[in-house]
């Protein structure tokens, strides 16, 4: 390949990775500005139950989703050796998995606090089922590619299963979180119209941020091909 396709190549990629950041940090602020402004702010130890449930949608959000995009493309993006960036790579996907335990722990204290029932829905159905097997792949990815590490030769037969379901359960976190969304705004009293655009809004840029995390670990096979 030439040097202009690869440079090309390298344009598009950098473009992407930057509106990928630009979507997360964005849905970031919208979440913060719907939780605190619209709703009643969030607080796991309040004696408000609403105020324990709004720590589910930012945890799951900036702690999960967020943090596993982030890691995702942490793996090319970060200008540092291999090591320093596997390492990063576990870290934030560890980060993830704390602060989701935290989240879902939120839903459920406050399923408790209210006395509604857990799990009847297919927002939690799906959610939990993301969770579960995104717990499995942090084991695999850790005891395959960190400690105690499998042989270069399962590894590297194993590499792309660990790429593919990576991508696979981020999509299942972001149509967890959409459904999770339209769950929440089916049930809630809504402040005013401001609100529904707000929320739209947001959903839309969880996609997006999702769509372009998956494109920018997409282009860093290309430019590797294109070495
Ligand atoms: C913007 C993000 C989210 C919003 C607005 C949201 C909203 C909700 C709502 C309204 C509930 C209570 C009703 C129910 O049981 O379904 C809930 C529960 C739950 N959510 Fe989410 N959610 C979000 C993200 C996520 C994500 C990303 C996951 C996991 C990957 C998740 C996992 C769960 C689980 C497991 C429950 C069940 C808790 C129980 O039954 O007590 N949620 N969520």
């Amino acid at each position: 390949m030439d040097g202009i396709t690869r440079a090309t190549l390298y344009t598009t990629y950098t473009r992407i990775t930057v509106l990928a950041h630009l979507f997360g940090i964005l849905a970031n602020i919208l979440m913060l500005i719907w939780l605190l402004h619209y709703r009643e702010g969030l607080d796991l130890d309040s004696s408000s139950p609403y105020r324990i449930f709004n720590v589910h949608p930012f945890l799951m959000f900036f702690g999960f989703i967020f943090l596993t995009g982030e890691a995702m493309m942490a793996y090319k993006t970060l200008p540092a050796d291999r090591q320093t960036q596997k390492y990063l790579h576990m870290f934030l996907n560890l980060c993830a998995l704390v602060l989701g335990v935290v989240g879902i722990h939120a839903a459920f204290k406050f399923h408790d606090k209210m006395n509604i029932v857990d799990m009847y829905s297919l927002h939690s159905w799906i959610g939990i089922g993301t969770f579960c097997l995104f717990i499995l792949q942090w084991l695999f990815g850790f005891s395959l590619f960190l400690f105690p590490k499998a042989p270069p030769v399962i590894r590297a037969r194993l590499a792309p299963w660990h790429i593919a379901s990576g991508r696979m359960l981020l999509y299942m976190a972001i149509c967890a979180a959409e459904t999770g969304l339209m769950q929440k705004f089916t049930f809630m009293q809504l402040t005013n119209n401001h609100e529904s655009y707000l929320i739209n809004f947001l959903a839309l840029l969880i996609l997006l941020f999702g769509i372009t995390v998956d494109l920018s670990v997409l282009w860093t096979f290309r430019l590797s091909n294109a070495l």
